[in-house]
């Protein structure tokens, strides 16, 4: 039971957050205009909508030559940018801040509609490495054909799952049919900050808060593996410190440390400080609202050979995550109860949701 306890606890530590999502479409008829509408009322996203360049082309149902003519320019030479039919500019041009896109396009004769095409040939570059994943409306045609030119068209992606397909007949269920496909998708997450890490001595445990610099974001990387044991030993009269066993990256500046700072030396040392001393160190944090006497006693001043324990596990808190985790109560990402949760992604009973 305690193990189970301690896997909900950590994982609400290190529950990590969706990154930002784009959603790109194209629609001609309305439709995919509606599936974007049902899908970001479900999800927090960023929108565009991509026209052709040529607003006179007609594809309507008697003349849908047009589209004909449009895939089969791009069938004949698919890695020419002048077989795709130009589109307006772009809104979003630099998608380096997203790591998820979600493509909603219409399908045409049983391919991915030009216009689409162009998008995805044009932006493939900036594409490789994200997460991304298709809707696909078509009337009553499988989409196999749209698959196959988004993957030729976006090859360095990694698809978030399999594409969901909407057709005429259910159309008007397109909000639970994405309901049901959102949690099966592979989005790319993004660490949360974790700005707590605790410090156990002879049983004791105090929270430290960490500053956001790039040591203490490889410190947390290290202690999410395993909790990290050190010797130190008393010095100076102003600190415990030592070795750590491995090294983190310095940002170093002369700091005239106070009490229940805990602070790099060197890149591989870490000193926790019950007096003070002024020299060129990298901050890692401060302990919790401890006086300088209860320090001295908690890191035990003027011993040496001092076992210590760095964690992001407070043993302490556990039970209270385990009564509120099982009751069915939201949480937000960074473990913060929420009362009442609006659109988002929550934990609720140990399990990420989507509302
Ligand atoms: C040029 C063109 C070709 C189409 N070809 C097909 C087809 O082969 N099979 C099919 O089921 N639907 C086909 N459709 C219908 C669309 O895929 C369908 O109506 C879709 O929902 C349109 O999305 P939109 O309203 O966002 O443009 C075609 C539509 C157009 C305009």
């Amino acid at each position: 039971m305690k193990r189970i306890i301690t896997a909900i606890c950590m994982m609400l530590l290190t529950m990590s957050i969706s990154a930002k999502t784009l959603v790109v479409y194209y629609s001609y008829t309305g439709n995919c205009q509606q599936i974007v509408e049902s899908l970001t009322a479900q999800i927090e996203a960023d929108v565009m909508r991509i026209e052709p360049e040529d607003k006179t082309q007609k594809y309507e149902a008697d003349n849908y030559a047009i589209g004909t003519a449009l895939l089969n320019a791009i069938k004949a030479a698919p890695d020419d940018a002048a077989s795709y039919p130009t589109i307006d500019p772009v809104a979003i041009t630099d998608l380096s801040q997203y790591e998820n896109i979600i493509i909603v396009t219409p399908l045409w004769w049983s391919q991915m509609a030009a216009i689409m095409q162009t998008y995805l040939f044009n932006y493939s570059a900036q594409m490789a490495g994200k997460h991304v994943a298709l809707i696909v409306s078509s009337h009553s045609s499988g989409i196999s054909g749209v698959v196959a030119d988004a993957e030729r068209l976006v090859p360095d992606c990694t698809w978030m799952g399999d594409a969901l397909w909407i057709n005429a007949s259910n159309h008007s269920n397109r909000a639970s049919l994405i309901q049901d496909w959102l949690p099966m998708l592979n989005f790319a997450e993004e660490q949360t900050t974790m700005d707590k890490m605790y410090i156990t001595i002879d049983g004791q445990t105090q929270a430290v808060t960490l500053v956001d610099n790039q040591a203490t974001k490889t410190l947390v990387e290290k202690l999410q593996q395993a909790p990290v044991t050190v010797t130190l030993n008393s010095s100076g009269g102003f600190e415990i410190w030592g070795a750590l066993g491995f090294s983190l990256p310095t940002s170093n500046e002369q700091i005239n440390a106070q009490p229940g700072d805990v602070i790099l030396y060197n890149g591989s040392n870490i000193c926790i400080f019950y007096g003070t001393n002024s020299w060129s160190y990298t901050r890692l944090g401060k302990i919790d609202g401890l006086s300088e006497s209860e320090l001295r006693t908690f890191l035990k001043a003027g011993e040496s050979n001092i076992t210590v324990t760095l964690s992001l596990n407070n043993t302490t808190g556990i039970s209270n995550v385990r009564s509120n985790a099982e009751s069915g109560v939201y949480y937000s990402l960074n473990g913060q109860q929420v009362e009442n949760p609006t659109k988002g992604i929550y934990i609720k009973n140990g399990k990420k949701v989507i509302l």
